[in-house]
């Protein structure tokens, strides 16, 4: 194979960036796409002189593609994403990869089985400032991570739930502002951090009472590395005064006023060195509230000047490449699959009220998310 047979399957929203990035990437050949919308799926696939559906389930009997990007709402991650690997068809699916771990490790499982790829639209990975953050978690500067503090605010008005109703729902939106906007930074913590391992949360509706779905959540979490984590989100405020902090032995960076990261933006890091580590400084520093000093560097997350490509271009590339070439996309969907995890253990600890241990229990989690879905539990 030297060109890859591409599909979309949900052509608006999101899925209109996946077909401009499939129509110009030269490995790929659009054959066709999907949409229960009928008249825009015809219209688009008239205007580009290729096959349109309705239902995904016959473009997987119709041997046209080797690979297809899945923007739909998220409940139809999982059903698509199992249908199109049990076809031998590899997925590039938006984010979350899953509602649910279960359905995770179900897509993860088909696609072992028939050596298929799986590509998860955490883009935010491919931003400079992202970017900046891991080179200095890498090049350990800061030391063991001690400590997390990061908040994600912006405000979201009932005229976006009314315009997209699917994202009010557990049935089909799989949850709010977790799920659905968060889920970019908590795939960042999991990113820079590694995987967490115990996680304490509150999750509730403060602003939009017709939501099934929460709209603000606070999370503590214990990560393997033995970080501890604060995680605030919300869509209950204005888009300011976003916070993150990494603190570790040596250093600690903070990003005081971060910019949505829903573009490739410019951020001020700034790195605090405390010139010896805080592990030692506790037996050396004399004074009983003697305080280490800390030199402040700014680090500026300029664009690079290679101009190289970031965001769903770079995932769409990595994923054709290792299509065509093997190794792994960009964002694989074992690494998506802790985002996920990690969601459904805040989910869990907030609505039983206790601390959740990860590995989480699947089972234990499909339990709470029927009764969810079902009514029988509600926020
Ligand atoms: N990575 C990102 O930054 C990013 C940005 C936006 C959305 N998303 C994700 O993309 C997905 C879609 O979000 P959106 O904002 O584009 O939603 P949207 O509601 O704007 O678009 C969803 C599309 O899916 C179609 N659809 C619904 N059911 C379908 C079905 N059974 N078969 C085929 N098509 C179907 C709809 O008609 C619509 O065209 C979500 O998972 C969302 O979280 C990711």
């Amino acid at each position: 194979m030297d060109i890859v047979r591409y599909g979309i399957i949900g052509i608006q929203g999101v899925g209109e960036t996946h077909l401009r990035l499939a129509q110009k990437h030269q490995k790929v050949e659009l054959t066709a796409l999907v949409d229960i919308d009928s008249d825009a799926v015809k219209y688009q696939a008239q205007e580009l002189g290729i096959r349109s559906f309705t239902d995904y389930r016959d473009l997987l009997d119709a041997d046209l593609v080797d690979a297809v990007s899945i923007a739909t709402p998220h409940n139809l991650h999982g059903e698509i994403g199992l249908a199109c690997l049990n076809a031998g068809i590899h997925i590039f699916v938006e984010k979350p990869l899953a509602n649910t771990v279960s359905a995770a490790d179900a897509m993860l499982s088909a696609a072992l089985l028939s050596d298929l790829k799986i590509c998860v639209g955490h883009q935010y990975r491919t931003y400079r400032t992202p970017q900046r953050m891991k080179e200095i978690i890498d090049s350990d500067i800061l030391g063991p991570l001690h400590r997390i503090l990061w908040t994600w605010l912006e405000f979201r008005p009932d005229s976006y739930y009314k315009r997209d109703p699917w994202r009010t729902n557990w049935r089909q939106a799989g949850g709010g502002v977790l799920l659905n906007q968060t889920s970019h930074d908590l795939d960042l913590i999991c990113w820079l951090a590694g995987a967490p391992v115990e996680v304490s949360a509150q999750i509730g509706k403060q602003l939009h009472s017709y939501l099934e779905v929460e709209d603000v959540a606070c999370a503590t979490a214990r990560f393997e590395g033995g970080a501890l984590a604060s995680f605030q989100g919300s869509v209950n405020q204005p888009g300011a005064f976003s916070l993150r902090q990494l603190a570790g032995d040596r250093a600690m960076m903070v990003i005081q006023d971060v910019k949505s990261l829903t573009g490739d933006q410019t951020d001020e890091i700034l790195l605090g060195h405390y010139g010896d580590a805080l592990s030692s400084l506790t037996a050396s520093i004399e004074p009983i509230s003697g305080q280490p000093p800390i030199t402040w560097e700014s680090i500026n997350t300029e664009p690079s000047s290679t101009d190289s490509p970031t965001g769903h271009e770079l995932l769409l590339h990595s994923f054709v490449m290792a299509i065509l070439q093997g190794g792994e996309p960009y964002v694989t969907g074992q690494s998506a699959r802790t985002t996920v995890e990690f969601i459904n253990a805040i989910v869990l600890s907030a609505l039983k009220k206790r601390t959740v241990e990860l590995p989480l229990d699947p089972a234990e989690y499909d339990e709470l998310f029927s009764k969810l879905v079902n009514g029988e539990m509600s926020l």
